[in-house]
């Protein structure tokens, strides 16, 4: 078994329960698909726990705009720079050289591993990727049957089908959180998508995003993968979302960083009763 997280963005109390997770299964290796920092508040935090628990990560493109002083900018959101600042104020020397050595992919005989769209870009969304050059031909740039990524913060399996036009469907994503309306999903953890991939057909798969996931729902989101069976499993991971919220306010941090957090983790809006 592997797990698979990605989109950690600073955010050390939702890294810490995935990790608590994890430890419930038998996972040989962890998987990070970049996107390690920027946005929450505690980017050192969160590479000292990935390289404790050795995890296995690639760069993202939130990751590359802390490395690259000159291209930086151009890599996130606009609106987000301030959160860039931030990031380029508190992050320590070793951290930055963590997040240097990144590679932009990896593949191994698990699968391909890449942040945003195969075979090594790290920036726009994977559906606009597949409608452009169709699913064929980004899964036969990973020479695999199965690729990660990671990127939207959102949930999805992209399958290959025969037809030509399109020539993918989807079997899971774009979900409201499970039973919305029962409130006992909001403070549990639980198992929000189990499949049993077929080893004929080959698939994309997004597997959330830990640190900022884009349901609704104050959860984490990573995979559990088991090669030997081929089934795929997401959890929606409960964490110390009221610690963050609180940590953020007493950083003061920027108003764009605010209106970020209040965009994505809605807690109140969705989750009130
Ligand atoms: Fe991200």
């Amino acid at each position: 078994m592997i797990a698979i997280i990605s989109d950690l963005h600073s955010n050390e109390e939702a890294l810490k329960a995935v990790l608590k997770d994890i430890n419930d299964f038998n996972v040989e290796e962890i998987h990070c698909l970049g996107d390690i920092v920027n946005y929450g508040p505690d980017p050192n935090a969160v590479i000292h726990l990935l390289i404790k628990h050795r995890v296995k990560s690639i760069m993202g493109n939130h990751d590359y705009s802390v490395i690259d002083p000159v291209n930086g900018y151009s890599m996130i959101s606009p609106a987000m720079q301030d959160s860039l600042n931030y990031t380029l104020d508190v992050l320590e020397e070793p951290s930055r050289e963590y997040l240097q050595s990144l590679t932009w992919a990896r593949s191994d005989e698990k699968g391909y591993f890449v942040h945003c769209c195969p075979p090594d870009r790290l920036r726009g969304h994977i559906r606009e990727y597949i409608e452009d050059y169709t699913f064929k031909t980004l899964i036969e740039s990973t020479h695999q049957p199965l690729c990660f990524v990671g990127h939207s913060h959102q949930e999805m399996i992209y399958t290959e089908r025969p037809s030509d036009d399109p020539d993918y469907t989807r079997i899971h994503g774009n979900q409201t959180p499970q039973k919305k309306t029962d409130t006992s999903y909001r403070n549990s953890t639980y198992t929000a998508g189990d499949h049993f991939l077929d080893p004929s057909i080959r698939y994309i798969i997004n597997v959330g995003s830990v640190g900022f996931h884009k349901n609704g729902s104050p959860h984490a989101s990573y995979c559990l993968f088991d090669p030997k069976s081929n089934r795929l499993i997401y959890r929606h991971v409960r964490y110390d979302l009221e610690g963050l919220l609180d940590k953020l306010k007493s950083l003061d941090l920027t108003s764009d960083i605010e209106r970020f957090v209040a965009k994505y983790l809605p807690i109140d809006k969705l989750w009130a009763v």
